[in-house]
């Protein structure tokens, strides 16, 4: 009930809002969507109205991400849009959210155009410092909470296709991954009560959903324990799924993120179990060499995670696997870059986000280690790890072609309107000839053409 009292703390009447128009931009990740959503239900119920137009907007938000240097430099492009923005009128309000808040703290308030500065755990006070920045009093707010996992408020959905919808089940992460700043600016972490996370879907079933990806930062340590109920009141990870799944056949289920080191084969079984689990698994690798993953402190060595991928195959055996790997971490050699390289092979990932390693501030890897990897050397590595993940998501893509698949139906394709595009359970984006069909509908697709990005197909009647 914490969090109730929470609520009530920092409600604000509608009255705050006053009918004054909202513009919030996101960066990151899914988390962040999710969150842009929930700041976005806060601040409707505090008599804000959400609009797409920065130039009719009262208050200005941008949700932000620290992952790498490059993703908080973009935000730092935004403020200067913000700041011209702000000379036409003054009275504009213009707030930072998320993890470069979190992070920057009162650094971000020196720069001028910035009024306001709200961490992940504090979007609940957003309406009190909106409006006391009217009133000329910079705010902020970069609280971090054990308990706060904005359980009650049902999300905004943006995302606008009204077929596909991102439900977080925790917050925050206890690792310690040396070179991650996400434990800095998302706090500890904590899982959601499961029963706000059913409510939740079935809302959206209702509201027409036909997919929901659970997401968490290190999603098989949820663990929900309900108060009061005798032992068996333990909500698993995957218990969380198969509650999940049990709602309706016809929603999929999709979920990000696993951690190698506690991805347990009673989730790959309930994947197996149910047909509306999607056949996808994003298992983050980082590095292919045990010494630079023992540097990392991922907690798993390349044979562990090996043996995670046999498993996979061997319970799920047409489940597709994709990665994020970190190209130039701290003193990586050129058999490290080999050792990953062999690696992405070994596994024949169906996709993958592909990084060069960027120092953040005061991590245990910018604390104790050299950066030693130069950027043209980072840029190499990345370019061959990129050109290898090419071919194998060609080759994974050609040995779907000739194949049918049941595709979530979710918008048109960018190429033609004649043509809708959705995933198939392998998380691949498939084009298709409209041929009646909407998003939100399943259509059985024969895919006759691929490219790396993307399968081309037939509708099948
Ligand atoms: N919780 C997830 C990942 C969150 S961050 C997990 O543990 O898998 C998403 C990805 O960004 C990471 O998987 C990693 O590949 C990348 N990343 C994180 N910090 C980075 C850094 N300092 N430099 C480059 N890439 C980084
Ligand atoms: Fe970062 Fe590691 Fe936590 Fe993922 S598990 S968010 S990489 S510290
Ligand atoms: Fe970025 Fe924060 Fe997500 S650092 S990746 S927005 S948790």
């Amino acid at each position: 009930m914490e969090k109730e009292t929470n609520y009530a703390r920092f409600s604000t009447p509608a009255t705050t809002g006053r009918g004054k128009r909202l513009y919030i931009e996101t960066y990151g990740c899914q988390m962040n969507v999710n969150d842009s959503e929930v700041v976005t239900a806060i601040m409707q119920q505090a008599g804000f109205i959400t609009t797409d137009n920065m130039s009719d907007a009262d208050v200005l938000l941008v949700n932000t991400c620290s992952v790498r240097d490059n993703a908080e430099q973009r935000v730092w492009g935004r403020l200067e849009v913000f700041r011209l923005q702000k000379q036409r009128r003054p009275d504009v309000i213009v707030g930072v959210l998320g993890c470069m808040a979190e992070r920057l703290k009162e650094e971000l308030l020196e720069n001028g155009t910035v009024d306001l500065v709200v961490g992940p755990d504090a979007y609940r006070s957003l309406p009190k410092l909106v409006a006391g920045a009217e009133s000329g009093q910079k705010g902020i707010n970069t609280l971090l909470s054990r308990e706060e996992t904005y359980a009650d408020i049902a999300p905004v959905r943006t995302d606008k296709n009204g077929v596909t919808a991102f439900v977080s089940i925790m917050r925050g992460c206890n690792n310690a991954c040396a070179y991650c700043v996400v434990p800095y600016t998302r706090g500890a972490e904590r899982s959601r009560p499961a029963k706000t996370i059913l409510q939740e879907v079935r809302t959206l079933l209702q509201n027409g959903y036909r997919e929901v990806t659970l997401l968490g930062q290190n999603v098989n340590s949820y663990c929900w324990k309900e108060p009061g109920a005798p032992d068996n009141g333990t909500v698993t990870f995957a218990r969380l799924l198969e509650l999940v799944a049990l709602l309706d056949p016809s929603l999929r289920v999709r979920f990000s993120t696993s951690h190698p080191k506690d991805m347990s084969n009673a989730v790959l079984y309930t994947m197996a179990m149910y047909p509306n689990i999607c056949n996808h698994i994003h298992l983050p690798v980082q590095s292919g060499s045990n010494r630079i993953l023992e540097k990392m402190h991922r907690g798993y060595s390349r044979e562990h995670y090996l043996e995670r991928i046999a498993k996979i195959r061997e319970i799920i055996p047409e489940c597709a696997i994709t990665t994020d790997i970190i190209a130039g971490f701290c003193s990586e050699t050129p058999d490290d870059h080999a050792q990953t390289l062999l690696l992405m092979r070994k596994v024949g990932y169906d996709a993958a986000f592909m990084f060069h390693y960027s120092e953040r501030p005061n991590t245990k890897a910018a604390r104790q280690f050299l950066d030693d990897v130069p950027p043209s050397l980072k840029t190499r590595r990345l370019n061959e790890i990129i050109a290898l993940q090419n071919q194998l998501s060609l080759a994974s893509n050609q040995r779907d072609t000739g194949k049918t698949f049941d595709v979530l139906a979710e918008g048109n394709s960018k190429r033609s309107d004649d043509f809708l595009f959705g995933r198939t359970s392998h998380n691949k984006v498939a084009v298709f000839p409209k041929a009646g069909f909407k998003p939100g509908d399943y259509v059985r697709v024969k895919i006759t053409e691929c490219s790396s990005a993307t399968l081309i197909g037939d509708v099948v009647k």
